[in-house]
């Protein structure tokens, strides 16, 4: 396969390589993700992360293997394994579907190549589309606040929530950016503030608790966040603490949109209950580990909780900010999201 770079994902010399996305900000370290195995630990160890990416490195990598020269048979046996190597970021599954339906075919080899190589240009569209519908909605001067991480490294594009905010700053509207550090895995303090940084947008990093009192003194004018699954009724799968924003939100009269290409859609998933949720270990609660060190805080015997993902109701969200435009309220009601796009 030609040689690929995104910002977070690289084909060189017929190898997959991910920038390690546990590694930053301290680190920007490539690393090989050329077999399932080594792909497969770094979706679980989330050093490839975010909905979008999980989605087109496992693609890339079917159409690698298909290239070395593997058979039908194991395609198919690799594919199954990287659609289970995480439950709640339906874009894996949509983009593996698609992969499956290429497997199918006489050509599968140059089907496969084709169709991960779509992928990633569709994604770059659909996320030019996000931010164009998006950045319409945020006024001048505005203070926003956002949740984990939904740029450049989660996407092959500008990102999801990040790229609108990306282009509201570029529109001169954006005054301030609020941005969660997002425990336990700190994807806000190390890559969206990291993303920020270089793209020169002003933010602010806050601990997830201050988000209340912010909205409270009238610091806050909208949330954005991303999804990882869009249930038919509009329900939103994303990264825990963000049912707590869209609550926060709602409270104080403040606009909580959710930014997601169409790849983030389950038409076939009622609503949010149905959304499998990951659970993760207990030692990311207790303790911090990566590029900090080892470190625990709790006591030895500390029992945890610790889901990876919340659902935030479609009663609590604005509008769903897709690749083709603004979703309303009513529109979701009506059941726009049950029909597949
Ligand atoms: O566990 P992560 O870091 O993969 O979770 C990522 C998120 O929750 C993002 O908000 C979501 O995937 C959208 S990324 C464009």
């Amino acid at each position: 396969m030609h040689t690929l770079q995104t910002t977070s994902l690289r084909i060189r010399d017929n190898a997959l390589f991910i920038l390690d996305q546990q590694a930053l900000p301290q680190e920007k370290r490539w690393l090989d993700a050329s077999t399932v195995e080594a792909l497969v630990g770094h979706i679980h160890a989330l050093r490839v992360r975010g909905a979008p990416l999980i989605g087109l490195s496992a693609s890339l990598l079917l159409a690698l293997l298909a290239e070395q020269g593997h058979s039908r048979d194991a395609l198919l046996h690799a594919l199954e394994t990287l659609r289970a190597s995480r439950p709640t970021a339906v874009n894996l599954m949509n983009n593996l579907d698609r992969m499956k339906l290429a497997l199918r075919e006489e050509g599968f080899v140059a089907a496969l190549v084709t169709e991960a190589l779509r992928l990633v240009e569709e994604d770059k569209a659909l996320c030019d589309g996000i931010a164009r519908a998006g950045s319409a909605l945020v006024k001048p001067g505005s203070r926003l606040l956002t949740h984990c991480n939904t740029g450049g490294l989660a996407t092959a594009g500008v990102g999801t929530a990040l790229g609108v905010i990306q282009q509201a700053h570029r529109q001169g509207k954006v005054a301030n950016v609020w941005v969660d550090e997002t425990r336990p895995l700190l994807q806000g303090g190390r890559l969206t503030a990291w993303e920020l940084g270089e793209l020169g947008v002003p933010y602010q990093l806050i601990t997830d608790s201050m988000a209340a009192s912010l909205m409270a003194k009238g610091l806050v004018d909208a949330v954005w966040v991303g999804a990882d699954r869009i249930a038919a009724n509009g329900d939103v799968a994303n990264k825990i603490g963000t049912y707590s924003l869209a609550v926060l939100a709602k409270f104080h009269g403040i606009p909580f949109y959710v930014a997601a290409p169409r790849t983030t859609l389950d038409p076939h998933c009622p609503n949010g209950e149905a959304i499998p949720i990951e659970q993760r270990a207990a030692a990311e609660v207790t303790g911090a580990a990566g590029s900090f060190g080892a470190v625990r805080w709790t006591p030895p015997d500390a029992q945890v909780y610790n889901p990876a993902f919340d659902v935030t109701p479609a009663t609590l969200i604005s509008g769903w900010v897709l690749d083709s435009g603004i979703v309303t309220p009513e529109e979701v009601e009506k059941g726009v999201f049950a029909i597949a796009r």
